[in-house]
C-alpha cells in the first residue's frame, strides 16, 4: 500500500540545507512513502479576519495538509523556535476555530542545522504546537542533524554512509508509524 507524505521545509531560502535534507529523506525512504511538498511561501501571515472568508492559499494549504496521510516536517531552527514562515502556515492549518487540519494526522519532525544542537530546541517547540494540534508525533526515533556540507550532494543524494544509514532508519520508523496511526483512525478500530 502506497501512504501518501505531505512534507514542509520550513526555510524559504533558496540554498536551504533543510530543503536538500529533504530530497535525501526522499530519497531514502521506503518504497511505500509517495511524497508531495506543501509550499508555506505564498501565504499571506495569518490574521483571524480571514476566518470568515479564507483565501485560495489558505484554503489550498488546508486541502493539501488534509489529502495527506502523514506530514513531514524538515526545518531549521531560528533563534532557538520555530522559523515564522512556518509557524505561519502552521496557523493557516489550524483554524478556522473548529476545523483544524492537523488532527490525527501521524507526523514527522526532523530537521538540520550547521550548529551542534541540530535543530533540537525547534523541535520541542514544534512538538508543543503538534500536541496542542492533537497530531501524534514519532517519537523515537529523534533526528537531530548537523549538517556537514561533505555529507550531502546539492540533489539530496547523501554521501556519508553512517548519515545515509540513520536517515533510512528515521523513515523506515517513519513509515511503520504512520502505518501504525492510520491503523488505530480507521472506523471501527477500539
Ligand atoms: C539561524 N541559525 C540557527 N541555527 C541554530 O542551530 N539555532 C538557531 O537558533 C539559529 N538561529 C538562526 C536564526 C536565523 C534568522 C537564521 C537565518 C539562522 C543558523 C541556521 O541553522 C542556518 O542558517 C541554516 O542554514 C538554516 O537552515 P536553512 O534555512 O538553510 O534550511
Amino acid at each position: 500500500m502506497t501512504y501518501k507524505i505531505g512534507y514542509l521545509v520550513g526555510s524559504l531560502a533558496k540554498g536551504s540545507i533543510n530543503r536538500t535534507l529533504s530530497q535525501a529523506l526522499i530519497t531514502l525512504a521506503p518504497d511505500d512513502l509517495e511524497f508531495t511538498e506543501i509550499p508555506i511561501g505564498d501565504l499571506p501571515l495569518y490574521s483571524w479576519d480571514y476566518d470568515a472568508d479564507f483565501p485560495a492559499e489558505g484554503r489550498a494549504f488546508k486541502q493539501a495538509v488534509e489529502a495527506s496521510d502523514g506530514l513531514l516536517f524538515v526545518s531549521p531552527e531560528y533563534n532557538r523556535s520555530i522559523p515564522g514562515a512556518l509557524k505561519n502556515a502552521i496557523d493557516w492549518g489550524s483554524r478556522p476555530w473548529g476545523q483544524n487540519s492537523f488532527a490525527r494526522k501521524p507526523s514527522g519532525i526532523i530537521g538540520a542545522s550547521p550548529g551542534g544542537i541540530g535543530t533540537a530546541v525547534m523541535q520541542a517547540s514544534m512538538r508543543s504546537v503538534l500536541s496542542f494540534l492533537d497530531a501524534p508525533q514519532l517519537n523515537t526515533p529523534e533526528a537531530y542533524v548537523t549538517y556537514d556540507a561533505d555529507d550531502f550532494a546539492p540533489d539530496g543524494t547523501v554521501v556519508n554512509e553512517t548519515t545515509a544509514q540513520f536517515l533510512r532508519h528515521y523513515m523506515g520508523e517513519y513509515c511503520g508509524f504512520v502505518q501504525r496511526v492510520l491503523a488505530a483512525n480507521a472506523p471501527g478500530h477500539i
